[in-house]
């Protein structure tokens, strides 16, 4: 028998992982040489457009390795009876994890003490900035789903208070509910991005949300980079307006502006909140999970409701 076809636009991981799916699947990587298959496996950030879907008429299941689907047009999907599956709880941990390390990173100044080192200047004689600490200070989560609810549990666990926000106030939670971004902003000195991106967020921590938040405001932002406004983001650090950032994602990926390259205390990672091995095997493994039920004609594991 013939093992199922299926387009791969972004690769599981670990080795092993992709191993199994070459395994069990008749793995295309072309999607020009892809006009018969029923499914399709891409990722958060590479999603599947409309464009993409035409070309595939046969197109039953789009298995998203992450949890962020708006790179792939759901509407279409919609209106053509596509399901999708994402890979929700599993990163949840890893996410919430890197969110706290960039915090760590941009208060106490890790990344700018290891160049510092590097560059000479501490041999030269020269001191590093005082930096500021995560213990003991106000936590604001914008996006108060899975990842923002893990989060806000690690911080819990350190001391800190936590506020949130979201469309509406969650009864079973002791996290103080904010009805909109700016007080939120107001509440906390660290801020962290964790809500899913979507046609009403865009540029939603501009130059208001960062006044608000004030001088020794801290923004941490792992979930899309289209949430901040980069432009606004990069003058309030050079103009002290905040005191730091610490940014895993950015609008046009691997590209990241100038002025945030030169922004002061400005900690960048390359989009790697759940590149764990651990997170990414048991991501893998769930896209895999529901690649089988499909295949099998059984309900999916994780469906992503359209
Ligand atoms: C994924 C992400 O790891 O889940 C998402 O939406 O952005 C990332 O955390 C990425 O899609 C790689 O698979």
């Amino acid at each position: 028998m013939s093992s199922p076809r299926i387009l791969v636009l972004a690769e599981l991981k670990p080795q092993e992982m992709a191993e199994q799916l070459a395994k069990n699947y008749d793995v295309l990587r072309d999607i020009d040489a892809a006009a018969d298959v029923e499914m399709v496996l891409t990722s958060g950030s590479v999603g599947l457009t409309a464009e993409q879907m035409a070309k595939m008429p046969n197109l039953r299941l789009i298995a998203v390795n992450g949890v962020g689907v708006d790179a792939v047009d759901l509407n279409e999907a919609k209106k053509r009876d596509i399901q999708v599956t994402t890979t929700p709880d599993v990163l949840s941990s890893a996410v919430a994890e890197m969110a706290l390390g960039l915090a760590f990173a941009s208060a106490r100044r890790i990344a700018e003490g290891d160049h510092f080192i590097r560059d000479g200047k501490w041999a030269d004689g020269g001191k590093l900035s005082l930096g500021s600490s995560v213990l003991g200070r106000r936590a604001g989560i914008l996006g108060y789903g899975r990842i923002g609810r893990r989060l806000a549990d690690l911080l819990r666990g350190l001391g800190l208070e936590v506020f949130y926000t979201a469309r509406s106030r969650k009864p079973d939670t002791s996290d103080t509910y904010c009805a909109d971004v700016i007080s939120l902003a107001r509440a906390c000195d660290l801020l962290f991005v964790t809500a899913s991106a979507n046609a009403d967020n865009n540029g939603l921590v501009g130059h208001e949300t960062l006044s608000a938040l004030g001088q020794n405001g801290i923004v941490i932002n792992v979930a899309r980079g289209q949430l901040v406004d980069a432009a606004a983001l990069a003058l309030a650090l050079e103009s002290n307006m905040i005191a730091g950032a610490g940014l895993d994602v950015f609008d046009d990926e691997p590209h990241v502006p100038e002025a945030l390259m030169k922004a002061p205390n400005c900690v960048l990672t390359p989009h790697v909140g759940s590149a764990t091995s651990d997170a990414r095997r048991a991501m893998a493994q769930l896209v895999l999970d529901n690649l089988a039920a499909y295949v099998a004609g059984k309900p999916l594991l994780t469906p992503y409701e359209v």
